[in-house]
C-alpha cells in the first residue's frame, strides 16, 4: 500500500488557515483520495488536553523550555496515534500547525536555540516530515487585525506585536532555507486569488 501524503499548513494568528485548508482537503477529496485533517497542539484526547493547558492556563508563569517539551508531548501523540497510522493507511494527513510552528514560535519568537528544537525534534519524529508545508504569510498588523475579531485571545495572544514579527521573519526564514518542502502564499491577496492557489497546489500534489 503507498503511503499517503503529509501536508503541514502553516502561519501566525489571523492568515486564514482553517479556510484554506477547507479549499485543500476538498480537491484532495474530489480527487478520490482520503484525508485526515488533525491540528497541533492537538489532534488526539490526551494532546488536546494538553493544548488547553498550553493555551488557557495563566495562573502561574510558562518557563520556555516546559512550553517546548509540551508542543513535542501533544505532538508524539498525534504522530504516533494519528498521522503515521494514517499515512501508513495510505490516507492523506493535512496537519494544521507541526515542527515548523515550534520552530517559529519557541525558536523565533521566544528565542529557545533552533539546534535544541531540531534535536528534539528528531527525537520524537525522526523521518516524519511534511512532503509540503503551506506557509500562509502576511504582516503582523493584517493577521493581527483579522484574529482581533475572535473571542478571548489565549495565551499566545496576547503575546506583542514583536513577538508575531520575530515569528513571521522566522517561518519566512525557514522556508527560504528549505525551498524544496515550502511554498509560500500571500494571504494579502484576494479570497479568490489565495484559493486558485490552493486549488493549484493541490492540483499538483494529486498531479492532475
Ligand atoms: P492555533 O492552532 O489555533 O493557531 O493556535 C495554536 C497556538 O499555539 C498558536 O499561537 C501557535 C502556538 N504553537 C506554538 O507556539 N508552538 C507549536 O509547536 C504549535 C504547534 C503551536
Amino acid at each position: 500500500m503507498e503511503w499517503g501524503k503529509f501536508i503541514t499548513v502553516e502561519g501566525i494568528e489571523g492568515v486564514g488557515k482553517s479556510t484554506n485548508i477547507d479549499t485543500l482537503v476538498e480537491r484532495i477529496e474530489a480527487a478520490g483520495h482520503k484525508v485526515l485533517t488533525t491540528r497541533e497542539p492537538g489532534g488526539t484526547p490526551f494532546a488536546e488536553d494538553i493544548r488547553e493547558i498550553l493555551m488557557n492556563r495563566s495562573d502561574e508563569p510558562v518557563p520556555e523550555i516546559a512550553e517546548l517539551l509540551l508542543m513535542f508531548a501533544a505532538r508524539s501523540f498525534n504522530v504516533n496515534n494519528v498521522i503515521v497510522p494514517a499515512l501508513e493507511a495510505g490516507t492523506w494527513v493535512v496537519c494544521d500547525r507541526f515542527t515548523d510552528s515550534t520552530r517559529a514560535y519557541q525558536g523565533g519568537g521566544r528565542g529557545l536555540p533552533m539546534e535544541t528544537i531540531d534535536r528534539v525534534a528528531d527525537w520524537v519524529h525522526g523521518d516524519t516530515w511534511p512532503d509540503l508545508t503551506i506557509l500562509l504569510d502576511a504582516p503582523v498588523e493584517v493577521g493581527m487585525e483579522r484574529a482581533g475579531n475572535r473571542s478571548k485571545p489565549d495565551r499566545f495572544e496576547q503575546e506583542r506585536h514583536e513577538f508575531f514579527q520575530r515569528v513571521r521573519e522566522c517561518y519566512l526564514q525557514i522556508a527560504a532555507s528549505e525551498p524544496d518542502r515550502f511554498v509560500v502564499i500571500d494571504t494579502t491577496r484576494t479570497i479568490d486569488e489565495v484559493r486558485e492557489q490552493m486549488s493549484a497546489l493541490a492540483d499538483l500534489l494529486i498531479g492532475a
